[in-house]
């Protein structure tokens, strides 16, 4: 079975859907880290990100492993790194790029091939697995997606990472490749105002209907 969370950034997708992965036995799979993975890749000196090009010719060179909801980059742990903020800023850039995202999506859908799987990111539903069993599209209001991010760091300003969050998902939602669209046949959650277990309990109702 394969559940697909889609949504823009900080709209809960990755820890409702590690919940959810939890109480069904499911595997999950954080698909926006491998974006980030390829990002963290390819930032020279870790500050400037390198040409299209040189980038799509990483993946040659990229090992992308998942084990358990950890993250190793040609076998280092980067779970902490993918996270940066400079990651965070230019990995809308990468994940445009068509070779990228063939690349990646073709390692969910073997991730994914032989498991009970729910999987959250941007195009799970439209493009990933198109036939997934349900769908799920979360939102919320961008001041407070902006506030969810604000409390789990402590570099930025709320301002700013708020600018970063709208600066992102316009890439995402605009861009040629996969943008970030809401399927006609997902269920949409706006979460801003419910709690965690509120958002997971209304998935599994759905889930177990
Ligand atoms: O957790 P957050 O919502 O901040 O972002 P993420 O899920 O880690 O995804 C980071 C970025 O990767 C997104 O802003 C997209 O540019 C890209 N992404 C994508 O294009 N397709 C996916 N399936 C997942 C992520």
């Amino acid at each position: 079975m394969i559940i697909a969370i889609d949504g823009p950034a900080g709209s809960g997708k990755s820890t409702i859907a590690k919940k959810v992965a939890e109480q069904l036995e499911f595997t999950f799979l954080d698909t926006g880290a491998m974006y980030r993975m390829v990002t963290l890749y390819n930032l020279v000196d870790s500050q400037k990100l390198e040409d299209e090009q040189t980038i799509i010719q990483s993946l040659n060179k990229i090992n992308i492993k998942v084990v358990k909801n950890h993250f190793y980059l040609n076998n280092q742990l980067v779970d902490k790194e993918i996270r940066m903020d400079k990651v965070s800023r230019n990995v809308s850039y990468v994940a445009a790029i068509k070779e990228v995202r063939n690349y990646l999506v073709s390692l969910q859908r073997e991730i994914a091939k032989n498991n009970n799987c729910i999987l959250d990111g941007r195009d799970i539903a439209s493009v990933v697995f198109p036939n997934a069993d349900y769908k799920f599209y979360l939102n919320a209001s961008i001041t407070e997606r902006a506030n969810r991010r604000f409390k789990e760091q402590d570099k930025q300003s709320l301002e700013e990472i708020k600018q970063d969050i709208k600066n992102r998902d316009m890439y995402d939602m605009t861009r040629k490749e996969s943008p970030l669209i809401k399927v006609a046949d997902a269920v949409e959650i706006d979460t801003s105002n419910l709690s965690i277990n509120q958002v997971c309990k209304l998935i599994l109702a759905e889930v177990k209907k």
